[in-house]
């Protein structure tokens, strides 16, 4: 049996996306169905819609969600239903050459649902990260559903589905920051106040955050920031020295994506320090450093995708966190909006003027 239901479909490059029906198969072997209750609005929903990631249009958008498994196709023994799930975009094989050497994080060989959701007209959909969450119903691989504690809001623990995760995990797991650390944070969007968050959890002493926005900046205090600089009028290098009695951070996390924060982010790290890129950036651009400093500044330069994360290992225990008062997913939503309102949240995270809209179904 399929699922005629309301999934959000961007058709074509820039055009704006549109509510439309979309059908939703029944799980083949392997997969799960799941009645989306939240999903929040990532900005790589808006890369996606404008093209910015691949071509495969029609797509059905929306990644970042929380819902309660309706079905389950043959096979699947690790949920069932009535679950309620994170949904993950890291349904790791178990077989490839980074999960066989104990490391799943780095899985070359990730699971999706192969059934494919389509339009009315029967054109199939290529879902946003394998995901498509923006519909009352959608079907992924069983292994991309991690169970948590169903009394947790579907709204706040949604977001450990992508962009919080990527800044919490780019800060705790790619970052290694621990207690007594110094961390900087450029960009402070929701994935940099993820990465303030979670020095903050680790323990760092000193978490300065970077914007050239002032209201991001008050933002990012409530997330645990000691300092913040607006780098529209000073210069972010020299400030984080001096906030760090002139040696630099120990970790400092780039969120933004960019060649020139990048560039900031390397020169304001202390010696052997670690600089993390989790802003994404386009293909066009560019990185010019002097090799000798790459090298005479030892240390570790990396990039973080989904903040190295591994759901079944980090998103329990981020909701139990969460659950505690110790970390407040609840900040990162600025509105709560319905399937219709996702063009408008769009333009509203263009302008800069929300964390996180989250689509409540
Ligand atoms: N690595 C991953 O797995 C992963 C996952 C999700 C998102 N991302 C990426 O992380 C980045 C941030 O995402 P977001 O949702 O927080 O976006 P966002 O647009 O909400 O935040 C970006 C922030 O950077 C600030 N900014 C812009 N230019 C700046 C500059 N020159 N100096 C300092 N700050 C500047 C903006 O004011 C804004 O606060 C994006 O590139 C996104 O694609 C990565
Ligand atoms: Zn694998
Ligand atoms: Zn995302």
């Amino acid at each position: 049996m399929a699922h005629e239901v309301r999934g959000v479909v961007a058709r074509g490059k820039g055009q704006p996306v549109s509510l439309e029906t979309i059908v939703v198969p029944d799980p083949g072997p392997g997969e799960a169905l799941v009645a989306v209750q939240a999903c929040g609005v990532c900005h790589t929903d808006l890369h996606y819609r404008e093209g910015g990631i691949n071509d495969d249009f029609p797509f059905l958008l929306g990644h970042e969600a929380a819902g309660v498994v309706e079905a389950v196709g043959e096979g699947v023994t690790d949920v069932a239903p009535g679950d309620f799930v994170i949904l993950n975009w890291r349904a790791v094989c178990g077989a490839c050459r980074a999960c066989l050497r104990g490391r799943p994080q780095y899985c070359f060989a990730t699971h999706n649902a192969t059934r494919k959701m389509t339009l009315a007209d029967g054109t199939p959909l290529s879902p946003a990260l394998g995901i498509g969450a923006f519909a009352d119903k959608t079907l992924v691989a069983a292994g991309q559903c991690t169970k948590v504690d169903p009394s947790a809001s579907a709204v706040a623990v949604g977001l450990l589905g992508c962009g919080i995760m990527a800044g919490l995990g780019a800060a705790i797991n790619t970052g290694g920051v621990t207690r007594g650390d110094s961390v900087a944070v450029i960009g402070c969007g929701g994935v940099g106040d993820a990465a303030v968050a979670g020095a903050h959890l680790a323990g760092a002493t000193t978490i300065i955050a970077v914007d050239v926005d002032d209201t991001k900046l008050d933002w990012a205090r409530r997330f645990g920031a000691t300092h913040t600089v607006n780098s529209r009028d000073t210069d972010a290098v020299e400030a984080i020295r001096d906030l760090t009695g002139g040696f630099g951070a120990d970790v400092v996390i780039e969120a933004v994506g960019r060649p020139e924060t990048y560039k900031q982010a390397f020169y304001a790290r202390d010696l052997a320090g670690t600089v993390v890129l989790v802003g994404v950036p386009t293909p066009e651009m560019r990185l010019e450093l002097p090799l000798l400093d790459v090298f005479g500044r030892g240390g570790a330069l990396k990039s973080s995708w989904y903040g190295d994360c591994l759901p079944s290992r980090d998103f329990p225990m981020l909701v139990s966190l969460y659950q505690q008062g110790r970390l407040d997913l609840d900040a990162f939503v600025t509105e709560t909006i319905a399937l219709e309102d996702v063009e408008a949240a769009f333009e509203k995270m263009h302008h800069g003027e929300v964390l996180r809209s989250v689509v409540v179904l």
